[in-house]
C-alpha cells in the first residue's frame, strides 16, 4: 500500500516503490501519475513508447509480474510492489534476447517504435508456451500495432525465435 505523503497545499502524494528490471526503485507521484510515465521521465527508461496513450497500440507494453499491460492505462500507484520489465531489461548482459535477434534477423524492424511492446507481447507469450502456433503468435501480439512493416515478418520473427539454433542453421541454408 503507497504512503500518502500530504504537502504544504493539502494535496496528496503517494510513496511508491516499483522493481524494475530486478532494481527497486522509490518515488513520490501524484495519484494520477500513470507508469508509463514514471518509467520514461523519472527512470530515464524511454524504450517504452507512448503512442495513443488509450490503450490502443501497445507501444508503451510493459511487463507486471510476467504479463503485458500498456503502461498508459495502469496508474504508478497501481503499480506500487510489483515486478515490472521494460524492454530493457529483456537482454542478459550483453546479449540480446533471442526475440530481439530475430526481429533484427528477419526484417521486423522499420522505425522500431513499435518493436519493444511487441517484443515484450512476444516475451510474455514464449515463457509461457515455447512452442506457439502462428495463430497464438498473431493472437498474443494482437494488442500492438506496427504502422511500418506490417505483420508477416514480426510474426515469422516470433515464430523463428522458438527454434532451436540448429534449426535454424537449417532453414537459413535453405
Ligand atoms: S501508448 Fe499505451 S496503448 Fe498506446
Ligand atoms: S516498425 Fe514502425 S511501427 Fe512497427
Amino acid at each position: 500500500m503507497a504512503q500518502v505523503i500530504t504537502d504544504k497545499q493539502g494535496i496528496q502524494h503517494y510513496m511508491i516503490t516499483i522493481n524494475v528490471n530486478g532494481d527497486d526503485y522509490t518515488r513520490v507521484v501524484k495519484a494520477n501519475t500513470l507508469l508509463v510515465n514514471v518509467l520514461r521521465d523519472e527512470l530515464d527508461l524511454t524504450g517504452t513508447k507512448k503512442g495513443c496513450e488509450l490503450g490502443d497500440c501497445g507501444s508503451c507494453t510493459v511487463l507486471i509480474e510476467g504479463k503485458p499491460v500498456d503502461s498508459c492505462l495502469i496508474l504508478a500507484v497501481e503499480a506500487d510492489g510489483y515486478k515490472i520489465t521494460t524492454i530493457e531489461g529483456v537482454a542478459e548482459s550483453a546479449q540480446l534476447d533471442k526475440i530481439q535477434e530475430s526481429f533484427i534477423n528477419n526484417g521486423a524492424i522499420q522505425c522500431g517504435y513499435c518493436s519493444p511492446g511487441m517484443i515484450l507481447s512476444a516475451k510474455a507469450l514464449l515463457t509461457t508456451n515455447p512452442h506457439p502456433t502462428e495463430h497464438e503468435v498473431r493472437e498474443a501480439i494482437a494488442g500492438n500495432l506496427c504502422r511500418c512493416t506490417g505483420y508477416v515478418n514480426i510474426v515469422k520473427a516470433i515464430l523463428k525465435a522458438t527454434e532451436e539454433p540448429n534449426d535454424q542453421e537449417v532453414i537459413s541454408n535453405e
